[in-house]
């Protein structure tokens, strides 16, 4: 897929609108995790160094169409401004007089933070009438929400109808990084795969199995693949009526001739909370009424095994209830264990992006994405209309 990019435009003197993914995390009203607006910033910086005046949009959490005053944009606007070392007033609206006379008054080089797009109920039903309104008092759209790729919001899409839209740097490298993945590989090619539950991993799970040449499976994910073997895995998380489709599923990986692991052991308590006793046992013996919550150390071992002989490794989920210790140590342990590999690594976004993030352990890694859903869309070859309206070919 070739993308429209901002090296096809002269940027001087234009007003951009400039979508962005500044969906981060938020703690006491700050910004939790930058990630994100770090992500965007050579596409920013390249903008305003060649004169461009720039309104940034984005939405923030789910406020489902209302002002929600914990979403403002305001405290991603002081982050940005910050990164940027240049003011980023934060506008209250994101359409309307207000937006046209403030982007009319910005200076080649300036630019502004427009408020949460998803205040409007429009924004995701990928209104016309209010993705015109969004571009109006534009010349030009650039996108870099690659994270937001997977939907068709008017802010992602719409726009693009009223406004000439070309991609920035971050859109281009996430598109350029996890096509190469799906095209050619270097093998083998394993998924390691983890996160709460089995039914938001079987799309990938299934989209890569053509491709890869192996799975390993933790998280909460692998008790419904451990259960489908007829094992019992007590409170762990289950989602029983996948039994069936899991079953089927590990056969075909096995038929067409892929590697699937799963644990061997698990750490396990009688629920979650930091300071719970804990017991490493075999998968076999999961006691009822206890639920494993990361893998265990004779896992950790053997997935790291794998990992070793990787060509290539994706990772997407962390192997247990990493936020609350001791359950971290498995996806520490899978971190570290991909970071010395030989294997060129790539870490899902979303929530695995988050643990590396803490970790410290991000630009250790092959590619970090900033997704989190539209990663997983991608690889799974499902629709992308965000960059559907960016294609050059
Ligand atoms: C994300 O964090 O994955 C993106 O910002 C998309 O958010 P959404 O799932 O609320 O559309």
């Amino acid at each position: 897929m070739k993308l429209r990019t901002v090296r096809e435009i002269d940027p001087q003197g234009k007003k951009v609108l400039f979508r962005a993914d500044l969906n981060v995390p938020l703690a006491d009203g700050k910004v939790a995790d930058d990630s994100r607006i770090r992500a965007v910033l050579p596409t920013l910086r390249w903008l305003l160094e060649r004169g461009a005046r720039v309104a940034v949009c984005s939405h923030l959490g789910r406020p489902e169409g209302k002002v929600v005053e914990g979403l403002r944009l305001k405290p991603v606007a002081e982050r940005l401004e910050k990164l940027l070392g240049k003011p980023v007033p934060a506008l209250t609206e994101c359409v309307g007089p207000t937006v046209r006379k403030a982007v009319e008054a910005l200076k080649p080089g300036e630019l502004l933070m427009l408020e949460n797009v998803r205040f409007h109920p429009e924004e995701e039903a990928n209104d016309p009438k209010f993705a015109q309104a969004l571009a109006e008092p534009f010349d030009i759209f650039v996108n870099d929400a690659f994270a937001t790729a997977h939907r068709a919001h008017a802010s992602t899409v719409g726009v693009a109808r009223y406004l000439p839209a070309y991609a920035g740097f971050l859109m281009e490298r996430e598109v350029e990084v996890l096509s190469g993945l799906l095209t050619h590989p270097r093998r083998p090619f394993y998924v390691l795969v983890g996160g709460k539950k089995a039914s938001d991993k079987l799309g990938v799970l299934k989209g890569l199995l053509p491709r890869v040449d192996g799975f390993l499976i933790g998280g909460g994910v692998a008790f419904t693949f451990l259960a489908a073997q007829g094992l019992k895995v007590g409170k762990s998380v289950l989602e029983e009526k996948l039994i069936p489709t899991i079953k089927e599923l590990s056969e075909e990986i096995k038929r067409q001739g892929k590697e699937l692991h799963l644990p061997v052991d698990v750490v396990v308590a009688p629920e979650l909370r930091e300071g719970v006793e804990i017991k490493v046992i075999s998968v076999q013996a999961i006691p009822e009424g206890w639920m494993g919550l990361d893998i265990g150390p004779a896992t950790i071992g053997r997935f790291a095994e794998v990992i070793q002989r990787a060509g290539t490794v994706v990772w997407t989920g962390p192997m247990g209830a990493f936020e609350v210790p001791p359950f971290g140590k498995g996806t520490e342990a899978m971190a570290r264990a991909l970071i010395s590999s030989k294997a060129f690594t790539v870490v899902g976004g979303g929530e695995t992006g988050e643990a590396v993030e803490k970790l410290g352990l991000t630009e250790k890694f092959g590619y970090v994405s900033t997704g989190g859903g539209a990663t997983l869309s991608f690889l799974q070859g499902e629709p992308m209309p965000a960059l559907e309206v960016l294609r050059a070919d």
